[in-house]
């Protein structure tokens, strides 16, 4: 099963909309033309309208950062899907490891998060990775199965069709230690056979699994390359155009 590569950049809380809009010409100059991979950008909630009329007619998607549980109402300072459609988002990451570390997101909330994106037309990237102390204990398999199945509960294959999944390692998010291929490649067929268990073998060779964690120009190739590693989601490297058109390039 040949899956498509899937390259996205997570701009974080970096970049103004002045600055993202500076960012997302510069990316459809870089690689806004090439179609053999997907390409996805993610600004922030401000900068979403400029980078979106920037990247009209390019290949290049535009993601959101997150999203709220409800469709509308009294939430001050929240963000619909719906919003986010309407604002040409593609794509919404979801349980990324810093919104459980500082906003105490976990299974039951990005399960709610995934099934507003849905509901939205957003297609979820969804994120999960062990920490440190969990790799050393010797639990990574069972706690990125248990993310896994647990932000998934009660979802069929067929609504999750369009989800793309997020490996990242917190221990290598901005820290410039990266995951060797090797490491990468046995989370990612830990997580595809989770999926095949629970969702089954069609979906689990379909489904879409990005690597992230100090993805650069220089070891994306290799990551890349590894059977079950299906794109990147990418932080740091992204906020710089030609960096990140280098990644999308390794691709190739
Ligand atoms: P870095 O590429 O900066 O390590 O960030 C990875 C990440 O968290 C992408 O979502």
């Amino acid at each position: 099963m040949s899956r498509k590569k899937i390259i996205a950049g997570n701009w974080k809380m970096n970049k103004t909309p002045s600055e993202s809009a500076a960012l997302a010409i510069a990316c459809v100059a870089e690689f806004g033309d090439i179609a053999d991979v997907e390409t996805v950008i993610c600004p922030t909630f401000t900068g979403l309208a400029v980078a979106r009329e920037k990247i009209a007619g390019s290949k290049i998607a535009l993601g959101a950062q997150n999203l709220h549980t409800e469709k509308n109402g009294a939430y001050t300072g929240e963000i619909s899907g719906d919003m986010l459609k309407d604002a040409g988002c593609d794509f919404v990451i979801i349980g990324h490891s810093e919104r459980r570390q500082y906003f105490g997101e976990n299974e039951e909330t990005v399960n709610k998060k995934i099934r507003a994106a849905l509901a939205s037309g957003l297609k979820p990237i969804v994120c999960v990775g062990e920490t440190l102390d969990v790799r050393d204990a010797g639990g990574t398999e069972k706690l990125v199965r248990t993310q896994t199945t647990g932000a998934l509960a009660g979802l069929t294959a067929a609504e999750l069709s369009s989800m793309v999944i997020a490996y990242e390692p917190v221990w290598a998010i901005g820290t410039g230690r990266v995951a060797s291929p090797a490491q990468a490649q046995e989370v990612h067929a830990w997580i595809r056979d989770e999926l095949t268990q629970t969702l089954g073998a069609d979906f689990a060779s379909k489904c879409r699994i990005q690597y992230g964690g100090s993805v650069k120009a220089d070891n994306a190739k290799e990551i890349l390359s590894q059977p079950d590693v299906d794109g990147a989601l990418v932080g740091g490297a992204s906020l710089d155009a030609k960096g990140f058109a280098a990644i999308v390039k390794a691709t190739l």
